[in-house]
């Protein structure tokens, strides 16, 4: 991830410049021992840089399974997954995943640490380079005084912090979250997801957010992918850009709730339908 600052624009998606991110035609399936599950059917959507790009769904319409795709944990049975043009084969730092509570951070290292880390094991640079990077990605997140404490002495938005520093510092090209806030409760989440944006707003990285709520994606999206379950599909692509939790109660925001809402209800009455369970 660069660490310049876009032009003031960047949230406006040219359609015409190649995207970051390209998922085409991709169908994932999992082989157990005696079924074949297509996770997801076909599903394409495009992720530019700076995108904060939402897949939105029920349980079981294949997020966290497109999520490992892109990871490079599974591959397509069909289609592409393609990241700056080129096939993705393969786990890489180009890709962070950041999981759920940040929990990933090492409790018996400091934050400059947990940062050093991955770039010393990955021996993606040398000494000096990985503790100039470090100290770099630090400041931008504000985290310079707690520099030497250890994970326990942080607040939950600090670690999601130092997580998002560490990813950067890999110089990861995007983020992948799935689902990271589910399980906070409800003013928890609020304040993870305004520190989120506010992060963003100062650092300007492109995710990958997963998400089953309609709120959160609409809040923490600039665009969303609206899927469907079993197989999942895609059932439409929207723009979320002008969204925080300052528009919350506001007319748009609940007429973009409302249409994601009925979107994926109706969804669910054709499969109750089908299953004849209406
Ligand atoms: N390891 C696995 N083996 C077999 N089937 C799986 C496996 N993991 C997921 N699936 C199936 O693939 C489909 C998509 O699952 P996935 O976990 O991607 O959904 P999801 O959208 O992330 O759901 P949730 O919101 O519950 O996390 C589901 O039908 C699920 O049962
Ligand atoms: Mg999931």
């Amino acid at each position: 991830m660069s660490t310049a600052l876009p032009a003031a624009n960047a949230e406006m998606v040219d359609e015409h410049a190649p995207a970051l991110l390209a998922v085409d035609g991709v169908t994932l399936q999992y082989k157990t021992r005696d079924h074949l599950v297509t996770a997801t059917y076909r599903v394409s959507f495009q992720v530019h840089p700076s995108d904060r790009f939402v897949l939105l769904g029920p349980s079981g319409c294949g997020k966290s399974t497109l999520l490992k795709g892109v990871g490079g944990f599974m591959a397509p049975v069909e289609g592409t997954i393609r990241l700056k043009g080129q096939t993705i084969e393969r786990p890489g730092p180009d890709r962070m995943m950041v999981f759920q509570e940040f929990d990933q951070l090492l409790p018996w290292k400091t934050v400059r640490e947990n940062i050093l880390f991955p770039m010393l094991v990955s021996g993606r640079c040398n000494r000096a380079e990985a503790a100039e990077r470090a100290w770099a990605y630090i400041d931008k997140v504000n985290l310079t005084k707690f520099a030497d404490a250890y994970p326990h002495m942080l607040s939950g938005g600090m670690k999601q912090r130092v997580a998002i520093a560490r990813a950067m510092a890999m110089e990861a090209d995007i983020l992948l979250m799935d689902e990271p806030f589910a399980a906070l409760d409800a003013l928890t989440r609020r304040k993870m997801q305004e520190e989120l944006l506010q992060l963003w707003d100062d650092v300007r990285f492109t995710m990958l957010f997963v998400t089953h709520s309609i709120e959160e994606a609409i809040i923490v999206g600039s665009r969303i992918l609206v899927m469907s379950p079993h197989p999942g599909q895609v059932k439409a692509e929207l723009n979320a850009h002008q969204f925080s939790h300052d528009e919350q109660g506001g007319g748009e925001f609940q007429a973009l709730h409302n249409r994601i809402h009925n979107m994926l209800f109706a969804e669910r009455i054709e499969e109750e339908r089908l299953h004849g369970r209406s």
